[in-house]
């Protein structure tokens, strides 16, 4: 019997064999490489919940800025994020920057202990300098140099010397790009850093839902890439239920298609699939949300769930039995954790699929 092996990828950061939507996301960022230093493409901050696809869209960014010549370097924000984009760098470029003169011996001497230590010179310079003189090099050659950094936050200094020495950088017109991706109140937090006001008038992109023909082609075409196939009515019921959501893509495609072995996946295998995708969300994704949420927090939400759609925020005041303005500082708290978002003015709804459904089991 043929074995099919299954090609999507529930798995946080693991880039999915087909890319749901964010095509444009990724053709403004490449035509900002493409084009001169000072276009603003090149400075983009993406932000989404958790399970929107930002970490996937990083690394494909990466890959196709390295596709077109440029040399990019990765990270997530940590307190070695600097020194990890310097030995990216130095591996990727090492092509075109100079055998590094590791371990060789300057002469520097240490009076009064009467020997000579080792520095390579390199070491002593700063972490600027250090990129500038790679960047001289890589003028030679017309290649650009793209940061790609993943989970920003404020809290880490070294992301904030990272930014403010980019500014530098781009003040100077050098060939460089900064792509960066976080979660939405980590993205507002980092805003309000003086020292990174620059970043404001970055581009600002948000990975809301794929639309439906989008989810629709993906589904579609992870399942043909194995041999097998999907019943339309399969590929509607899958569909509709991931709302977009890029995480639920690859959930519910998964499941779909260890239901069976057989060529075609059908209706009965999609809704069983759905079943077992709504519970890995619970436990990988929705457990998650709620822990990081205060009372008040949960008691905002749960005055939205008697709504078959979004809510009033008016309603949603007069059921906790609070004014509208202390309602809306729960409003804006959520919106920024990407649990809610304002669907038009006056009313929110869930951001997360599912979300609902399982606040009103926990009731
Ligand atoms: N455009 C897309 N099309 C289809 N599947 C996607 C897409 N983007 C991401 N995925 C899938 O969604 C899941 C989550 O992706 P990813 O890890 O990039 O999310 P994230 O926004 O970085 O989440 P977190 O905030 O927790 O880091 C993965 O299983 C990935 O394969
Ligand atoms: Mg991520």
């Amino acid at each position: 019997m043929m074995i099919y092996k299954n090609p999507f990828t529930p798995m946080f950061g693991n880039e999915p064999p087909i890319l749901a939507g964010r095509g444009k996301m990724i053709d403004d960022v490449l035509n900002g490489l493409r084009n001169a230093p000072g276009d603003p493409n090149r400075v983009t901050l993406f932000t989404g919940p958790r399970g929107s696809g930002k970490t996937v869209l990083l690394a494909r960014i990466a890959s196709e800025a390295e596709s077109i010549g440029w040399i990019s370097a990765s990270a997530s924000a940590s307190p070695r994020l600097l020194d990890e984009l310097i030995e990216q760098i130095e591996r990727r470029a090492a092509n075109l920057l100079p055998k590094k003169s590791v371990g060789k011996l300057t002469g520097l001497q240490v009076y009064g202990t009467g020997f000579t230590r080792e520095i390579s010179p390199e070491r002593e310079l700063t972490w600027r300098t250090r990129v500038e003189n790679h960047l001289d090099i890589f003028d030679e050659t017309g290649t650009g140099l793209i940061f790609v950094i993943d989970e920003i936050s404020a809290e880490h200094a070294s992301l904030i010397e990272l930014i403010s020495t980019f500014q530098a950088f781009i003040m100077a017109k050098r060939n460089v790009a900064l792509i960066m991706a976080g979660l939405p109140n980590k993205v507002m937090q980092l805003y309000q850093h003086d020292s990174v006001s620059f970043l404001r008038r970055a581009f600002r992109r948000n990975l809301g839902p794929v639309s439906m023909p989008d989810v629709r082609a993906a589904i579609k075409k992870t399942v043909e890439l194995t041999g097998r196939e999907i019943e339309a009515r399969a590929l509607s019921a899958a569909s509709e239920k991931t709302e977009g959501f890029p995480f639920l893509i690859q959930l519910i495609g998964y499941h779909a298609f260890n239901r069976s072995n057989r060529k075609t996946i059908t209706l009965a295998d999609a809704k069983a699939g759905i079943r077992d995708a709504e519970e890995d969300m619970q436990n990988m994704i929705l457990d998650a949300t709620m822990f990081e949420l205060s009372s008040k927090d949960r008691e905002y939400l749960n005055a939205m769930l008697e709504d078959e759609g979004a809510s009033r925020t008016a309603d949603i005041a007069a059921r906790m039995g609070v004014s509208a303005s202390y309602a809306g500082q729960y409003k804006r708290r959520l919106a920024k954790l990407g649990v809610i978002t304002e669907t038009r003015r006056g009313e929110v709804d869930f951001v997360m699929p599912m979300m609902k459904r399982y606040m009103r089991k926990q009731q």
